[in-house]
């Protein structure tokens, strides 16, 4: 079986995996409570944490390392400080137990939270929306992942998250957000479409978080209903635009199948508008299960699997810790 390690931002997590792809263990421990009163990440922070919870984690399995046969860990992208700490405790298991290692880049692992209950299924297209990333990815084969669109400015995931700051809902944003949009009339405040006019398959989402700002600040002092309302509005925009250029792209692009992955993924009222939009043109949904569209090491492992069936390792010594790097 396969040992996965996910430290990438502010999550702390452990997998266990067979080669069949069963998932036998997967733990994680959250860090939210400690950044929000600092309304997003801290890096040191959050690396302190990673120190602190990783090595709790791999406890809980110390009987179970003896049957482990590779070692997978997110080197790329991230936090540098937070990736450091899944990779040092990576290589250093990996040289005490004499198994290889297998470096994972952390968007092809939320591609393959789409494979954590079915065989990975070629080509597909896949919406990565994250806290970090908003992109449309292709997919040709096991390690084949090719960018077609990303955003020109701020993420989905970073937009919900500074609203919701804005509407004093902490963090992190994305449910909080979700949770009070049911409570609100989304027709109320009127909010413009990102890139309407543009055939250009890109995304926005700075635009519609300063629009929100100053419709806020327009406010005043914002009663319970008139934050619902906010919230609702805004949530409708963010996946109207999420949605136009999903269809720019199922236009030209005819896939036979969309993955959409990633922390915004969880969100239900995204789940069902993309669900009618591939209704329309006659593709695949997939979906990865609610509890995995987040950060996690169940995901790490499942790509990871992909390496150890195919040989593809990494020395320990040669493993590279970054903060940006495309999807490949
Ligand atoms: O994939 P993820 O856990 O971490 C990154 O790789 O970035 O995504 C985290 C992002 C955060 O911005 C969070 O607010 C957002 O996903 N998110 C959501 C929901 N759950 C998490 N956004 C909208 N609706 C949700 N239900
Ligand atoms: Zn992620």
């Amino acid at each position: 079986m396969i040992l996965a390690i996910e430290s990438s931002c502010d999550d702390s997590a452990l997998a266990l995996m067979d080669r069949r792809g069963r998932l036998l263990f997967h733990e994680r421990i959250e860090q939210g409570e400690a950044h929000a009163p600092h309304g997003g990440v801290v890096p040191e922070l959050a690396s302190r944490l990673h120190a602190r919870n990783l090595p709790r984690l791999l406890e809980s399995i110390a009987d179970r390392l003896e049957a482990v046969e590779a070692i997978a860990v997110t080197h790329e992208p991230g936090l540098t400080v937070a990736l450091a700490e899944g990779v040092v405790m990576a290589q250093a298991v990996a040289l005490a137990l004499k198994k290889p290692l297998i470096g994972v880049h952390h968007l092809r692992g939320h591609l393959y939270s789409l494979f954590l209950e079915r065989e990975p299924v070629f080509p597909f297209s896949a919406l990565i929306v994250s806290g970090g990333h908003t992109m449309i990815v292709e997919s040709t084969a096991w390690d084949q992942h090719q960018e077609v669109a990303t955003t020109l400015d701020d993420s989905m995931g970073e937009a919900f998250d500074k609203v919701a700051k804005m509407l004093d809902l902490g963090y992190p944003g994305g449910p909080a957000i979700e949770q009070l949009a049911k409570q609100g009339d989304a027709d109320r405040f009127d909010l413009p479409l990102p890139l309407r006019q543009k055939s250009r398959l890109a995304f926005s989402y700075s635009g519609l978080k300063n629009s929100m700002r100053l419709l806020i600040e327009k406010q005043g002092r914002v009663d319970a209903q008139s934050r619902a309302d906010l919230a609702a509005a805004f949530q409708k925009k963010a996946i109207a635009h999420l949605i136009q250029k999903s269809e720019t792209y199922l236009k030209t692009a005819r896939p036979k199948r969309l993955g959409v992955v990633g922390g915004v993924s969880a969100n239900a009222a995204l789940r069902t508008a993309l669900e009618a939009l591939c209704r329309r043109y006659g593709c695949e949904l997939l979906l990865a299960p609610l509890a995995y569209c987040s950060d996690n090491a169940a995901m790490i492992a499942r790509a990871g699997l992909e390496d150890l069936r195919h040989g593809r390792f990494i020395q320990p010594a040669e493993i590279t810790i970054r903060s940006r790097s495309a999807i490949y």
